[in-house]
């Protein structure tokens, strides 16, 4: 299988090789941490082995629900949110041409009246499935979707045939989503207890919708396995150099992290990435914090920021060295956009030197960078990459000193939510928002 390669040659201005290695002892522990369990979060590293895990009548199964539910409807909506819709939305976005019908829609993942609204008129007279995956099952932005899409799904249907095309992904046992499939006969997959929500792509949750959109899922996972086996038995050790430079760079000041594409359809796996790291690393008043840029667009908005704005910022670049298709440009006899100097080149050609010189003029600028080069982007190097990321943000967290596998800090916003909205049981919370206005 072809590789991801990471290299730091364009930090070591910034930080030296020794910053960098003085923290391999710490990184170290970090992986150890995961594999023994004997750090915080402990009950939550499902995902550590989870690649190798997953049977293979698991994956013929959800393909065969996804086959069916693809033949059945013209359109299929995943309800989720956070951890329940990034990491599938990362990976059917990176794989799909987005200029053709999609098969896989999502909602649940805002409280967005018109988006609702205009979903649900989209979806009036079409044959539509639903995948609600919820592991608690009470989250508020899926279930309001849900309620919205299941009534609409049974009203063109009636209940026991919409029940066909509703398929649940959720606890083993407990919360509400769990019940209301039992009794409603839905088709259910299980997320493991031991998987949090951001890293649950490779069980049901991700699974199921990608396979839906038709990607090789057993491609996915046979990617992500081969470099959980690498590092988890030291053959690579990218996770660790990843997780050790981000930490040197933090620790010398800079406190944000820009992952950078020059690939469109990579724009979401960012977006998985930030709540990968954001939500791992940020707590205890500390944490890089992760955004993300799609170039060359963004270079048009946000480069002036990068190249000149406060030094405190670092970039990781995802660089994919080979585009699927090949697209020559034209030669031109008028030449009024004087692109004849280029006519002949592939259009990556073009787009490979905009990335080159936009990482020397960065690190020119004085920002640091990490660069991942990736060979293509097919499901088995997307799994190679989720899985690299995955372990090292849990080695980066402990090096951080902070429990990446909680999310406390999630829950602020809901408390005041649930108090303004007069939530039974939130009577004290309410009186005291309420003062507070
Ligand atoms: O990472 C997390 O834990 C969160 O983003 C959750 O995945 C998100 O809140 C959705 O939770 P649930 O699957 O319980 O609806």
């Amino acid at each position: 299988m072809k590789n991801i390669e990471v290299s730091i040659k364009d930090v070591l201005g910034f930080v030296s090789r020794e910053q960098i290695d003085a923290l391999r002892d710490e990184a170290i522990g970090g992986l150890t941490k995961l594999t023994d369990g004997s750090g915080l979060g402990n009950d939550f590293l499902g995902w550590v082995k989870l690649p190798g895990e997953i049977s293979n009548e698991l994956l013929d199964d959800i393909n065969s629900t996804a086959k069916s539910l693809s033949e059945n409807c013209d359109v299929v909506v995943a309800i989720g949110i956070g951890g329940s819709y990034l990491g599938a939305k990362a990976v059917i976005e990176a794989m799909s041409n987005p200029f053709d019908q999609p098969k896989v829609l999502f909602a649940g993942q805002n409280i967005g009246e018109d988006y609702l609204y205009n979903l649900m008129d989209y979806l009036k007279g079409k044959k539509f499935g639903i995948i609600v995956i919820s592991k608690s099952g009470t989250t508020t932005e899926p279930a309001i979707a849900f309620r919205l899409l299941r009534e609409q799904l049974e009203s063109q249907l009636g209940r026991e045939e919409a029940s066909k095309r509703i398929v649940a992904v959720t606890d083993a046992a407990r919360g509400a989503l769990r019940t209301l499939a039992d009794t409603e006969g839905y088709k259910t997959y299980v997320i493991p207890d031991n998987v949090g929500g951001r890293f649950s792509v490779l069980t049901p949750v991700g699974l199921l919708p990608i396979a839906v959109a038709g990607i090789d899922i057993k491609a996915l996972v046979a990617g992500a396995r081969e470099m959980m086996e690498k590092t988890l038995d030291g053959t690579s050790t990218d996770a660790l150099t990843y997780a050790m430079t981000r930490n040197a760079l933090y620790r010398s000041g800079k406190k944000t992290e820009i992952l950078v594409d020059f690939y469109p359809a990579l724009h979401f796996f960012a977006e998985w990435w930030k709540q990968l790291y954001g939500e791992s690393e940020g707590k205890d008043n500390k944490g890089i914090y992760p955004s993300s840029v799609d170039f060359t667009t963004d270079l048009h908005s946000m480069g002036q920021w990068i190249q000149e704005g406060e030094r405190t910022i670092f970039e990781t670049v995802i660089s994919v060295k080979t585009s699927k298709h090949e697209l020559r440009i034209p030669s031109d006899e008028s030449n009024l956009d004087g692109l004849n100097y280029i006519a002949g080149k592939r259009v990556d050609e073009v787009n490979k030197m905009a990335e080159l010189g936009t990482r020397l003029a960065h690190v020119d600028g004085g920002v640091p960078n990490i660069l991942i080069e990736i060979p293509e982007v097919s499901p088995a190097v997307l799994g190679q990459l989720i899985y690299f990321f995955e372990a090292a943000c849990g080695i980066s967290g402990y090096v951080l000193g902070v429990n990446p596998f909680n999310q406390p800090g999630v829950e602020a916003y809901k408390k005041n939510m649930f108090a303004l909205l007069d939530k039974p049981g939130y009577e004290k919370e309410s009186a005291a928002i309420r003062a507070k206005l």
